[in-house]
């Protein structure tokens, strides 16, 4: 038996719930061309898409925003939001921004020349895109199970490989190591320490900066605490510290592990590399004391900070998570073990054998959610990471066939997953009637957001 978690929080504020019938449901995905990203979020009932910025403030977070000084220059809430970053970091230059992707674009135009190489144990779609866009290249090393039995910190960088690039010919064109805290391409496995510790030796016998993209840094220092027995003694506060002080600097999405709606943040040691950076932003994001953020944005993040390293808060993430992939195996999916904290992954492919890659077997799980209880997950499959061939043959296929189902922060309970449990259930009895996906229009980058799609009638 999973462990029986609940809660750790009470609720103050509560938003109603939609409940599209059947017709509406159906028509509203063929009005959004079979796409989730296209439906109404007034036509979703329980909304999985994504962790990211979609998370409850708590009473404190509402309670600082009131204080939100909105002064263009040098806000007090720019000291507060400045002060919890640098005592959780140890950084002496903290930089705001609007989200994780604005770092992205500071961070890699101010590091990265063309011809550069970003490494990390796996670049998020957005790390990538910005890495390729400056004509630099991203390349991804994470550790991989021999014995395919699932690895307890499947986030790792994969030294060995990091090493051997390092010691080779390409070896001089390495600008950057980046690890992805958790790494939530790869199913949001954690980092060990041991890794980090690892990476950082590398760095220094190479002289390159180790950076960290901390999106979920207090996720992944929990499952440090579960999962690594010499950390087991102590806080996640204190892992996280100790991580982010084995790094030089680290950028972050303030959308998932601040607890924010919107925000992220650049932190690092190198002042004269955050001199260029705050050029850049005043350019591009705003101020240096508000880069893209509402005084009272900053307040919420900062007050986020505060509280997302709470154990008892982390330990309710990582039961439920848990707990949910346990239910939803049983309900008949395959589902990644093990999980982290902020989503469940399954494998498409594995439950729907009958629809080949080039048909979108996660699509067709995302989309028969849909239409059975107005749930929203997300394809992470070859539609999204899939590729058109230029030689026009079949797409090229994404490694897995995986959908997410992402737990947004402190915002629906047990009974709110047991209903997903029981759609997926439904769903998963009659997964051999499930039909593909055919593309009917795509733009030509990042289709998942936008494409139009139909159904194959058998
Ligand atoms: N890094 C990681 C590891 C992420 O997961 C994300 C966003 C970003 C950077 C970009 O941050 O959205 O604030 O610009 N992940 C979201 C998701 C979108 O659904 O996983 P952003």
């Amino acid at each position: 038996m999973p462990p029986i978690f609940m809660e750790p929080f009470r609720i103050k504020a509560v938003e109603p719930l939609a409940f599209p019938t059947v017709e509406e449901r159906q028509l509203a995905l063929t009005n959004a061309g079979y796409n989730l990203f296209r439906i109404p979020a007034r036509q979703i009932t329980i909304d999985l898409l994504t962790d990211s910025g979609t998370g409850a403030m708590s009473a404190s977070q509402w309670a600082a925003m009131m204080s939100g000084d909105e002064s263009y220059a040098g806000a007090r809430s720019f000291e507060r939001f400045e002060s919890v970053v640098g005592d959780l970091t140890g950084y002496r230059e903290v930089i705001p921004v609007h989200q994780g992707r604005a770092a992205e674009r500071l961070v890699f135009s101010s590091l990265l020349e063309p011809g550069d190489i970003s490494v990390s144990n796996t670049h998020f779609d957005t790390t990538r895109a910005n890495v390729e866009h400056v004509g630099a290249q991203a390349i991804d090393m994470v550790v991989s199970s021999e014995t395919n039995e699932p690895l307890e910190f499947g986030g790792d960088l994969d030294i060995d490989a990091v090493t051997k690039l390092l010691e080779s010919e390409d070896g001089s064109r390495v600008r950057c190591v980046v690890l992805t805290i958790t790494n939530n391409a790869g199913g949001g496995q954690p980092v060990s320490m041991a890794n980090v510790r690892a990476a950082r030796a590398l760095c220094d016998r190479f002289n390159v900066p180790l950076w960290l993209d901390a999106s979920r840094f207090a996720e992944n220092a929990y499952l440090v605490t579960e999962r690594d027995p010499d950390y087991a003694h102590l806080s996640p506060r204190a892992v996280a510290e100790e991580t982010f002080r084995l790094a030089d600097g680290c950028w972050a999405s303030l959308k998932k592990d601040a607890i924010a709606n919107m925000g992220g943040v650049i932190a690092l040691q190198d002042s004269a590399l955050a001199e260029r950076l705050r050029q850049l932003l005043i350019t591009t994001e705003g101020f240096s004391t508000y880069g893209g953020l509402a005084g009272r944005d900053l307040e919420a993040i900062a007050q986020g900070l505060l509280e997302v390293t709470d154990t008892e808060y982390l330990r309710y993430r990582a039961q439920a998570a848990r707990w949910f992939g346990a239910e939803l195996e049983q309900a008949g999916l395959p589902v990644q073990n093990p999980t982290g904290c902020h989503a469940v992954y399954v494998d498409a492919a594995a439950l729907l054998p009958h629809i080949p890659v080039q048909h979108f077997p996660g699509q067709a799980l995302a989309c028969a959610l849909y239409e059975q209880a107005a749930i929203r997950t997300c394809e992470l499959g070859t539609l999204a990471f899939g590729a058109v061939d230029p030689a026009g043959g079949p797409d090229i296929a994404a490694p897995k066939e995986l959908v997410r189902f992402a737990l947004p922060r402190r915002v629906y309970t047990r009974n709110h997953l047991e209903y997903v449990i029981e759609a997926a259930a439904t769903v998963a009895a009659k997964s051999e009637e499930l039909p593909g996906y055919s593309i009917v229009s795509q733009p030509s980058a990042l289709r998942h957001f936008s494409a139009h799609l139909a159904p194959i009638s058998a």
